[in-house]
């Protein structure tokens, strides 16, 4: 792991992968700002398996994009690595999501026109890898989700599973140390969607993949090592708190 060398600083060995510290997100200004995030502590080691879980606009997607450097935080710090992400610019903040995070999306997200083994290649052919190396990297990727042999179809002639499945040989074929996921079963019947969390537990007991997932489903949820349950953009204090609001 070398966040903090690619990100021209120096890694702290003991830091938590991610560190957020009375992390605030805002959206619009003045009396009509709303909070999607309100105050957020939050930490995660590396080679830990997180779901996220909690109503609908609690925050969670809002958390993610700011743990992917997709998003910043409007108050408060988030450190990945040891790296301030508010301390870099545009281009750093990308270089940091393309050497060290990989994405999935509930709605998998590939080019339409373009085959599986191209799509799993894209991330490479940002980072500039020659094309024979490309080429091995991403079949490796697809045979490790079991789709070598889909590795010429167009994203519409593979399964709503399937597509997911080449969506994580592309977020792994960079061999990111963290993977962060919004609803990767959301689109999926549960079968489908079973394969897919225990191909993200595989890469997290095996490659030792740091993954952040957020899941409305609390059998999905129930495959991570830790639940954090968000409500009105807060983390819950206890992963025991009731869910309603009138619990006292
Ligand atoms: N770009 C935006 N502009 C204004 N408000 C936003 C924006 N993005 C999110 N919000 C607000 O922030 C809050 C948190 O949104 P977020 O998308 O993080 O929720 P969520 O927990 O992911 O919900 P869901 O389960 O429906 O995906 C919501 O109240 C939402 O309306
Ligand atoms: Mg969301």
């Amino acid at each position: 792991m070398s966040a903090g060398v690619a990100a021209g600083q120096g890694p702290e060995p003991d830091a938590p992968l991610i560190s957020f510290e009375q992390v605030v997100r805002l959206h619009g200004t003045g009396a009509a700002a709303v909070a999607a995030l309100d105050r957020v502590d939050l930490s995660i080691e590396p080679s830990e398996f997180v779901a996220i879980m909690g109503p609908s606009g609690s925050g969670k997607s809002t958390c993610l994009n700011i743990i992917g450097c997709l998003d910043l935080p409007s108050q408060g710090r988030y450190r990945f690595n040891g790296v301030d992400v508010g301390s870099l610019d545009g281009i750093g903040r990308a270089r940091l999501r393309r050497a060290h995070i990989g994405f999935i999306f509930q709605g998998f997200r590939l080019l339409k026109r373009t085959s599986a083994l191209e799509n799993v290649e894209m991330p490479l052919l940002y980072r500039g890898v020659d094309r024979q190396a490309r080429r091995a990297a991403a079949s490796a990727a697809l045979a490790a989700v079991g789709l070598e042999d889909r590795r010429s179809h167009l994203p519409e002639e593979l399964s709503g599973g399937q597509q997911q499945r080449v969506a994580i040989a592309r977020a792994i074929v960079t061999k990111p140390s963290l993977v962060i996921a919004d609803e990767p079963t959301g689109a999926l019947d549960s079968a489908a969607g079973e394969q897919i969390v225990d191909l993200l537990r595989r890469l997290n007991q095996t490659a030792g993949t740091t993954i952040v997932m957020v899941t409305h489903d609390a059998a999905v949820a129930g495959q991570a090592r830790r639940i954090i349950r968000f409500r009105d953009g807060r983390i819950a204090s206890r992963p025991s708190e009731p869910d309603c609001d009138d619990a006292h």
